[in-house]
C-alpha cells in the first residue's frame, strides 16, 4: 500500500514533465533561428583579416588593402586557388616581385606588350582577357599586396557551412523566412496541446492509481478481477467517444489556424520565393564568390529603384564561365533572340507608396542586409520583411539620422537640439509624414 502510494506520487510528475519538454522544444527553435539570420545579416566579413599578418605589416594597411581588393578585383579575383575570372591570388606575391605585380596591376597590357614572359604567359593562359588598369598609389597597392599576403598565410578557409548548392532552390529560404503572423495563433496551438496531452495523462494516472488500489485491496469481486487484468484494446480507443473528439479538436484547430494565416496575410508576401527562370544564385555569386551588389544592381546606390542586371552583365563573365552549362545557354539564348531575360518579381510596394533605394542606401547608410536579410545565402531570393507601412514607419522611428559628415544636416541638427533632447532621428526629420511616402 505504502509503496504504491509512493509510486502514485511520482508518476503525477510525469505531466509537469510532459509540459516542460513540449514547451522547452517548441520555443527553443525561434531564438536559434533569429539569432542565425541576425548573424548572416550581416555583410560577410573576410577571414579575420591579420590572422597571421605575413611580412609584418600592420593590421590598418591590410585593412585597407582588403577593401581596395573587395571594390575593385573580387570579381574576377579569389584569395584562395580558386579561379573566378582571372587567377587564385593565394601566394601569387612567391611566384612574382613585388614590382612585377605593381606594373601589372597598373597597367598590364603595357607589361605584356614589353614582351615581359611572365606575363605573357599568364595572358594566354586566361585566354587573352584583358584585365582592367587600375590608377592606384604604390602604397595603395601595397596595402593590396598585404592584404593578399595575410589571406594567403591564413589557413584556406572552410566552404561556407550553409546549405549545399545541391539543396533544391527555395527549400531552405521558404523556411526560414519568419512569419509574424502565425505566431499568436501557433502559441494558442501549443498551449491547447499541452493541454489535451495533460487530460490524457491525468485520466492515465487516475486510472493507474485505480488498479493499484484495487490490487492492494486483496478480497476481489469478479467484476474487480476482470477490470484489473482487463489488456488495452486498441480498437476500443479507436471507437471511444473521447478520442474522437480530441481528434476532432485538433483536426478543426489547424484548420482555423491556416485559415486565419491566410486571410491575415493578403497583401503581405514576407516569404515570397518565386522560381526563377534562370537558376540564379546569390549564394554563389554575392556569397561564394563575393561579388559586389552593386557590380550587378548598378542603380541601387544612385536612383530610386534598383535595377535587375542585364544580361550583358552576366556575359562580362559567363563569356568565359561555365559555357556549356544549360543555365547559361539561357542566357545565350536570350541575348541571340534579342529578348530580356523575364525575371520573377520578387518586391514589389503597392502604387500609392514611394520608395527611394539611393535614399536609403546611399545616404541613410542603411545595409541592404538589414531589409533585404542574409541574401547572400539565398539560392532563390525570398522577401525577408514584411514591406508593410508599420515596418517603414517602425524604422524611422528607431533609427538616427545618418548625419555624419553631410553639411545637409548641420543646421537641421543644431535646430532639432534645441527644440528636444531626443535622438535625431529618421522621424525627427519628417520620416513619419505622410506625404513623404505617399504622394
Ligand atoms: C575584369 C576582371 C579583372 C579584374 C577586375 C581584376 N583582374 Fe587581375 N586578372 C584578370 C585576368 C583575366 C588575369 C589573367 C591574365 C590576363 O588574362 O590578363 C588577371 C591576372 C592578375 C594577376 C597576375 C596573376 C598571376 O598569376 O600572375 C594579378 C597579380 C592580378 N590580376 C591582380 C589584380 C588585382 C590586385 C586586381 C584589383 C585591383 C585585379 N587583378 C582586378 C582579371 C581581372
Ligand atoms: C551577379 C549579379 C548579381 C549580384 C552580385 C547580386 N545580385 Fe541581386 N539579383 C540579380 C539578379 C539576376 C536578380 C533577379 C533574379 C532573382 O530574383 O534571383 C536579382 C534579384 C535581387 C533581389 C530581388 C529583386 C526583386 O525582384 O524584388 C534583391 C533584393 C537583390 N537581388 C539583392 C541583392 C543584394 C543585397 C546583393 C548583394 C549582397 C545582390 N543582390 C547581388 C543579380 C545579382
Ligand atoms: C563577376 C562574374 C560573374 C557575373 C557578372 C555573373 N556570374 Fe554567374 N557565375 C560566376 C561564377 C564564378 C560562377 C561559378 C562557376 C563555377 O561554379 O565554376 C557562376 C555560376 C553561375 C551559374 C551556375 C552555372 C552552373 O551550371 O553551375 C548560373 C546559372 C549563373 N552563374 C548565372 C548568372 C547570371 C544570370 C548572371 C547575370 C545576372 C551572372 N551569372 C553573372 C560569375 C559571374
Ligand atoms: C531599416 C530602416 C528603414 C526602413 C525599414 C525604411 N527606412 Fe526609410 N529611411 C531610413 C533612414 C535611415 C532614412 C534617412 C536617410 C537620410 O539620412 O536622409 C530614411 C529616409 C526615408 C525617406 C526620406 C525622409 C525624409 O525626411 O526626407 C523616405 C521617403 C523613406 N525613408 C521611405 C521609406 C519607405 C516607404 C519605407 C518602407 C517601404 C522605408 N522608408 C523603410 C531607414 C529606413
Ligand atoms: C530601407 C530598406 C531597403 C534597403 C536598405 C535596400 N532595399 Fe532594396 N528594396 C526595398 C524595398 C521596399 C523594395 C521594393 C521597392 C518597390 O517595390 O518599389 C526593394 C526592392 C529591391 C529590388 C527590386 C527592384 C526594385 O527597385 O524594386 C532590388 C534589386 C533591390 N531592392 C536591391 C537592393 C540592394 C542591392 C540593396 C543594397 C545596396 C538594397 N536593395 C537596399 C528596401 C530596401
Ligand atoms: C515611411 C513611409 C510611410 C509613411 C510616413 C506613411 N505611409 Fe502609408 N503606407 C506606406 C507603405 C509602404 C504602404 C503600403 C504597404 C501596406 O499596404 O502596408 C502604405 C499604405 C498606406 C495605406 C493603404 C493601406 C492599405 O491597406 O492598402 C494608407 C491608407 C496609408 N498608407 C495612409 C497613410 C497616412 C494617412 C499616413 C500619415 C499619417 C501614412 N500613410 C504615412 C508607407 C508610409
Amino acid at each position: 500500500m505504502i509503496s504504491c502510494k509512493k509510486r502514485a506520487k511520482y508518476t503525477f510528475l510525469l505531466p509537469f514533465l510532459f509540459i516542460f519538454f513540449v514547451f522547452s522544444s517548441a520555443f527553443a527553435q525561434a531564438p536559434e533561428e533569429a539569432g542565425a539570420v541576425g548573424k548572416a545579416g550581416v555583410t560577410p566579413a573576410p577571414a579575420a583579416a591579420g590572422a597571421g599578418a605575413g611580412g609584418g605589416a600592420d593590421a590598418g594597411v591590410i585593412d585597407n588593402g582588403m577593401t581596395l581588393f573587395k571594390n575593385n578585383c573580387v570579381q574576377c579575383h579569389s584569395v584562395g586557388e580558386d579561379v573566378v575570372v582571372g587567377p587564385g591570388l593565394r601566394d601569387v606575391h612567391k611566384r612574382r616581385s613585388e614590382a612585377w605585380l605593381l606594373k601589372w596591376i597598373k597597367n598590364s597590357s603595357a607589361l605584356i606588350q614589353s614582351g615581359d614572359k611572365d606575363a605573357v604567359a599568364v595572358f594566354n593562359k586566361f585566354a587573352k582577357q584583358q584585365m582592367p588598369s587600375f590608377a592606384f598609389s604604390d602604397e595603395e597597392l601595397g596595402s593590396i599586396i598585404a592584404y593578399i599576403k595575410s589571406e594567403s598565410a591564413a589557413p584556406a578557409t572552410a566552404a561556407a557551412p550553409s546549405a549545399g548548392p545541391d539543396t533544391a532552390p527555395g527549400e531552405k529560404v521558404g523556411e526560414n523566412a519568419i512569419g509574424n503572423v502565425g505566431g499568436t495563433v501557433d502559441l494558442l496551438l501549443v498551449v491547447l496541446v499541452v493541454v489535451l496531452i495533460v487530460l490524457v495523462v491525468t485520466l492515465l494516472i487516475i486510472a493507474s492509481v485505480l488498479k493499484n488500489y484495487l490490487k492492494g485491496k486483496g478480497d476481489l469481486t469478479g467484476a474487480e478481477q476482470e477490470m484489473l487484468e482487463r489488456r488495452t484494446n486498441f480498437a476500443n480507443i479507436y471507437k471511444s467517444k473521447a478520442v474522437r473528439i480530441i481528434v476532432g479538436l485538433i483536426f478543426v484547430v489547424v484548420l482555423v489556424d491556416i485559415s486565419i494565416d491566410k486571410v491575415m496575410g493578403i497583401g503581405i508576401h514576407q516569404g515570397y520565393a518565386p522560381r526563377q527562370p534562370i537558376a540564379f544564385s546569390h549564394k554563389l555569386h554575392a556569397g561564394d564568390h563575393q561579388i559586389n551588389c552593386n557590380y550587378c544592381h548598378t542603380s541601387v546606390y544612385k536612383s530610386a529603384s534598383a535595377n535587375i542586371p542585364s544580361a550583358n552583365i552576366c556575359m562580362n563573365c559567363h563569356s568565359q564561365i561555365k559555357k556549356e552549362s544549360p543555365e547559361i545557354q539561357k542566357i545565350y539564348r536570350a541575348i541571340e533572340n534579342n529578348k530580356p531575360i523575364e525575371w520573377v518579381r520578387v518586391h514589389n510596394l503597392p502604387d500609392l507608396a514611394y520608395f527611394n533605394h539611393s535614399q536609403h542606401t546611399k545616404v541613410g547608410g542603411v545595409e541592404c542586409q538589414t531589409c533585404h536579410g542574409p541574401i547572400e545565402t539565398m539560392e532563390v531570393v525570398a522577401q525577408y520583411s514584411p514591406l508593410t507601412m508599420g515596418w517603414c514607419i517602425d524604422c524611422h522611428r528607431n533609427t538616427p539620422l545618418n548625419t555624419e559628415g553631410n553639411a545637409y544636416y548641420d543646421n537641421l541638427v543644431k535646430l532639432h537640439e534645441k527644440q528636444s533632447k531626443g535622438a535625431f532621428i529618421v522621424a525627427s526629420n519628417g520620416g513619419t509624414e505622410c506625404s513623404k511616402c505617399h504622394y
